[in-house]
């Protein structure tokens, strides 16, 4: 796809097997890449296979089909062994923050594990522990909270937190699948900028799952928009906002301006996303879509250049001339 990503998904499928049912097709071949100092936004409804993406692209689910590359390395699935030192430049953080910490130890202490893991050769305890004064104010808190336990802080320092955990490994790229989600919307905009802004500074790549579509807009160079399981249309942020091409993108951002409306759709669109292990046929969006044609119901989507560095996979799409 491009020679500079720095995480960069071909093709990938992944299936879930379920014990006497269909096998759930989350993730349909799904190509994406994320450049050095780039922000990624991937958005969608819920059950549309975004999760799935994030986990196939640090390792955690393996796809069926298609490769994940990481710096140019295959991302194996995380099994027993150690991870190279490469791959563990690519981390994740998750919707939770407690349930990625661990309870029972100090933060600075967790910090400065990560340090030690991060770095792959011995790392001496008292030289990792030095560390996490910077890690901590990096993410805006206190040095002084370094002796302090995860349960003594709200929702949104302990995502700060982990946020600083990973950084102390020394990533080269975050996937982040719904980082905000579980936080006061107080804290939400905040813990967004703040990934933004450290992932600017480092010259990190950053995958921002959400469906928050308003904080995406605001922090994600591109944007890429799932619906179950495909990515149906993928850009640069600006123009994929401002003038969408995919009938279900234009449905997302006519959901954009209502205050508090961000994981709610327009009632323009009917409907909830299909079960995955039974999708339509033809293009999967065909039943909720506005602008169905005959040959949606029957027809693969033709993958459509809309413009340089920009793809809607729509029968309707058609390429825009100039910039
Ligand atoms: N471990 C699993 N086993 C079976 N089905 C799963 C599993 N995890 C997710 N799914 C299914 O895969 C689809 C995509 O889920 P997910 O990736 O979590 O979507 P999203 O993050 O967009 O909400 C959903 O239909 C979900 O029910
Ligand atoms: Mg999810």
């Amino acid at each position: 796809m491009s020679a500079d990503a720095l995480l960069e998904l071909r093709g990938v499928d992944v299936a879930y097997q379920r014990r006497g049912h269909a096998p759930v097709r989350a993730v349909l071949g799904a190509s994406l890449a994320v450049r050095a100092g780039e922000i990624v936004g991937l958005v969608g409804e819920s059950g549309c296979g975004k999760s799935t993406l994030g986990r196939a692209a640090v390792g955690l689910v393996a796809p069926t089909s298609g490769e994940v590359r990481f710096s140019g390395e295959v991302v194996a699935p995380i099994g027993r062994r150690a991870r190279p030192v490469g791959v563990r430049r690519l981390q994740m953080v998750f919707q939770d923050p407690y349930a990625s910490l661990n309870p029972r130890r100090k933060v600075g202490e967790q910090i400065a594990d990560a340090v030690r893991l991060g770095s792959g050769a011995g790392v001496r305890a008292d030289v990792a522990l030095a560390r996490v004064p910077e890690l901590l104010e990096r993410v805006g808190l206190s040095a002084q909270i370094a002796h302090r336990f995860p349960h003594e802080f709200s929702g949104g320092q302990c995502q700060r937190i982990a946020i600083a955990r990973v950084l102390a490994s020394d990533p080269r790229c975050i996937v982040a699948d719904e980082p905000i989600s579980a936080l006061d919307a107080s804290a939400q905009a905040q813990v967004a900028n703040l990934l933004a802004a450290v992932a600017q500074q480092s010259g990190l790549g950053l995958l921002f799952i959400s469906h928050d579509l308003s904080v995406v807009r605001k922090i994600a160079h591109r944007t890429a928009v799932m619906y179950l399981g495909q990515i149906v249309e993928v850009g640069p942020t600006d123009a994929v906002w401002s003038e969408p091409s995919h009938p279900y993108t234009r449905a997302l951002v006519a959901a954009i301006p209502r205050p508090g409306a961000g994981s709610h759709l327009p009632t323009e669109l009917p409907g909830d996303v299909p079960d995955p292990a039974r999708p339509p046929s033809g293009c999967r969006f065909h039943p909720r879509c506005p602008v169905v044609m005959d040959r949606c119901r029957t027809d693969d989507p033709p993958v459509v250049e809309v413009a340089p560095g920009w793809e809607s996979l729509c029968l309707r799409s058609v390429a825009r001339d100039g910039p």
